[in-house]
């Protein structure tokens, strides 16, 4: 069976085709940069480190699934994601992050990604370990008699339990009504009973280090240090078993899984798999170039350069250690309206050799982004709706026609890409969504073109109403 992993590009499309609508020549992209990661993981030692990312640069208008594409590769890839605006490290060091912040965010969501898979494998045995635990509350396991002197009416008794029958009794009784209460609590017929619980006291929430910029590492290891420091309180709360559960589920799992081999699997998955998004690239490339009378094309250049080290390949320190960014891929975005990639700093351009196009969406796309994908938007109003229990569904003239009125409000109003859809479609359904349940509670709603035409027909007529509304 193929894992994940070994997808090869053609599969990596065929996977992206199920959820975003056109754009070939940017999935074609993406699927070789993430082959060409596992080529090189393949690859002979000797030449394995010196083989670089394909950053990319994707150039097109905005909601045209620039993020969609790079997010639903990372989750294919079952790799560490994050999503950050260039334009959110403008005047680093006053206002701005500073960009090393954006691998230790990455290495957190490693962290905690890698975390929940391992409780993932160990939580049957988890689930094992909370049974005895909610069964522990219930009946309290007896206390073997421990040496003299616990009890006196023992004491005069026997010495010797071991030929004592009344304790062996003792024990049989309780083994035999956990077992009569663990079947019940398997059938769940004590869900609703109250156990008391020791909980962890929520954390240390009122120590909160600021620092100036550039000095978040140092806060972070400061809180680490003192949060250590901090006895760990526990508090004592009544729950129902059914509850009680899912608390304790939580903390076994976290129990069970090596902290240290967690941290371990995290750093390696960053390193070699994590992806970073860059959004909005084009607005910190220069605008008038060689221009440099300061003002912003010094800052933005400031972030350029900034950005390049990360991009480039160095060592971030996080609190788990240190994050080599070698291997990290970088996906930038931008809509270039203004400025053109060959505007960036020239090293930051070679960074990215690959510069992909995405193409604006037509109406027959439209139709598809509202049908084909597993996700789409009509069917999440349809399992929004069946929760309530009606069944809501659209017939095709309808989906046409949502279809042609979001591109001919794209073309008339301005251009959002699929975002359109979003903001027809919650129009459409505004007054139904309104009146379910309370004067709708069951049956079937059909949508169908009159209804899309009632209610939305005039204002997309009306060019000022529709720049307000849709
Ligand atoms: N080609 C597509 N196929 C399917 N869905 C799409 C497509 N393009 C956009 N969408 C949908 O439209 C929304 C916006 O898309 P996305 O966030 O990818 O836009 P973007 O290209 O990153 O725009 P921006 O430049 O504004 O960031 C998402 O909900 C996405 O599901
Ligand atoms: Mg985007």
């Amino acid at each position: 069976m193929k894992s994940i992993d070994s997808l090869t590009p053609s599969q990596i499309v065929a996977e992206l085709d199920k959820y975003i609508i056109g754009q070939g020549n940017a999935k074609k992209a993406v699927a070789i940069a993430l082959r060409n990661r596992w080529r090189r993981m393949m690859s002979d030692d000797a030449i394995r480190d010196d083989i670089m990312p394909n950053n990319i640069i994707l150039i097109g208008p905005t909601g045209v699934g620039k993020t969609e594409i790079a997010r639903r590769l990372a989750r294919l890839a079952r790799a560490p994601f994050i999503k950050v605006e260039a334009t959110k490290y403008t005047e680093v060091g006053y206002v701005g992050r500073d960009v090393e912040s954006i691998i230790r965010d990455l290495t957190d969501l490693s962290i905690t990604m890698v975390k929940t898979e391992m409780q993932e494998r160990v939580k049957d045995k988890a689930a094992e370990n909370v049974e005895e635990r909610i069964l522990d509350l219930l009946i309290p396991p007896l206390k073997k008699p421990a040496g003299f002197g616990t009890s006196t009416q023992r004491l005069s008794s026997s010495t010797d339990s071991e030929f004592n029958p009344n304790v062996a009794s003792d024990e049989e009784l309780n083994e035999r009504t956990r077992e009569k209460f663990r079947e019940k609590l398997r059938k769940g017929e004590l869900d609703d009973r109250t156990i008391e619980l020791d909980v962890k006291a929520g954390g240390n929430p009122t120590m909160q280090i600021f620092g100036p910029a550039g000095m978040e590492e140092l806060g972070m290891n400061i809180q680490d240090m003192l949060g250590n420091l901090a006895p760990k309180k526990t508090k004592k709360k009544s729950v129902k078993i059914k509850d009680a559960r899912t608390l304790l589920l939580a903390e076994e799992a976290e129990k069970l899984v090596d902290n240290d081999a967690a941290v371990q699997e995290a750093l390696e998955r960053v390193q070699t798999s994590g992806i970073v998004f860059i959004d909005e690239i084009d607005k910190v490339a220069g605008g008038i170039s060689g221009s440099g009378q300061g003002g912003p094309d010094v800052s933005r250049q400031g972030v350029q350069r900034d950005l390049l080290p990360i991009v480039e390949g160095s060592s971030v320190s996080t609190k788990y250690g240190l994050v080599k960014t070698d291997h990290i891929l970088f996906i930038a975005s931008g809509a270039f309206h203004v400025s053109k990639p060959s505007d960036l700093i020239p090293e930051l351009q070679g960074r990215f050799p690959i510069r992909v196009e995405m193409d604006s969406l037509n109406e027959e796309d439209f139709y598809n982004i509202l049908t084909v994908p597993k996700n789409a938007l009509t069917k999440q109003y349809e399992a929004m709706l069946a929760s309530e229990g009606v069944t809501l569904t659209f017939n095709n003239e309808a989906i046409r026609e949502v279809a042609k009125l979001a591109a001919e409000v794209n073309s008339s109003v301005e251009n959002i890409g699929a975002r359109r859809l979003h903001t027809i479609l919650t129009t459409i359904l505004e007054e139904l969504l309104f009146l379910v349940p309370d004067d709708i509670h069951e049956g079937t709603i059909l949508i169908d073109k009159d209804y899309v035409t009632k209610q939305i027909g005039s204002i997309v007529k009306d060019r000022d109403l529709s720049q307000y509304i849709l």
